[in-house]
């Protein structure tokens, strides 16, 4: 028989071993989240996810449900950190949301939306890192990257190939690929990779498919993130 906690008063069954969040997934009941992914390993890096335990914040992606816990997500507190945190990463990155091809189907927009973010509040970073365009079939635009480490893990994990990495530390982290030369089209990386696929932002596109979906028929025009079925947590 399945255990209980209660998450903003709602009791919400899960197996042992389950975190908060893939509970709560379970359930239906939608928790903010860039990192996460159900088909890998929590990374716990955004902390979009953050939820109040017994009074103490964690992140519910990376925190195990246990019997009894009280949990508070949707608080007007907690989404007002997480609006600050998605603002953080909105300035850190050059995100033109009008001119990006994956507008409309982006998590972190989607998110944005979600949260009820106005502006970006904080004054931008502008990075300026190269464009990679070397591989035939797929463009890289580093400045748009949220170091989610999805596309690693998936290159490593699934793809078994290893074809990016992050590299360097603290504010000067980056998405690097494995190549001597630094670029894309050195690597082994095709279409069919399982890191083509899992990016929640607009760095790794399909050259030549840009703004194939009409306005109004994007993902998340159809349905905004948090309206989400069961199971479903990306
Ligand atoms: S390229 Fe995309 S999937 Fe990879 S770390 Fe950056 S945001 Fe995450
Ligand atoms: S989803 Fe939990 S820290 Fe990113």
């Amino acid at each position: 028989m399945s255990q209980t906690f209660t998450l903003d008063g709602k009791t919400i069954a899960f197996e042992p071993g389950q975190t908060i969040l893939q509970a709560a997934d379970a359930a239906g009941v939608f928790i903010p989240h860039l990192c996460y992914h159900p088909e890998f390993k929590p990374h716990g890096s955004c902390k979009l996810c953050t939820v109040k335990v017994n009074g103490r914040q964690t992140a519910s992606c990376t925190m195990r449900a246990m019997p009894g816990m009280a949990v508070e997500s949707d608080t007007e507190e907690i989404n007002a950190e997480r609006r600050a945190l998605t603002q953080m990463l909105f300035v850190e990155g050059n995100h033109y949301c009008p001119s990006c091809e994956k507008s409309g189907n982006c998590q972190l927009q989607a998110t944005a939306y979600h949260l009820g973010m106005m502006s970006t509040h904080y004054d931008h970073f502008f990075p300026n890192r190269a464009v990679d365009a070397s591989h035939p079939e797929v463009l890289l635009d580093f400045n748009r990257c949220i170091l989610c480490s999805l596309c690693v893990r998936a290159s490593r994990d699934v793809d078994g190939k290893n074809v990016f990495a992050l590299s360097g530390r603290g504010i000067d982290t980056h998405l690097i690929v494995n190549a001597s030369s630094g670029r894309l089209g050195d690597t082994d990386f095709t279409l069919a990779d399982k890191a083509a696929e899992v990016c929640p932002v607009g760095v790794i596109l399909k050259k030549r498919q840009g703004f194939a979906v009409p306005i109004g028929e994007r993902t998340y025009d159809k349905a905004p993130i948090g309206a989400t079925t069961a199971g479903e947590a990306c």
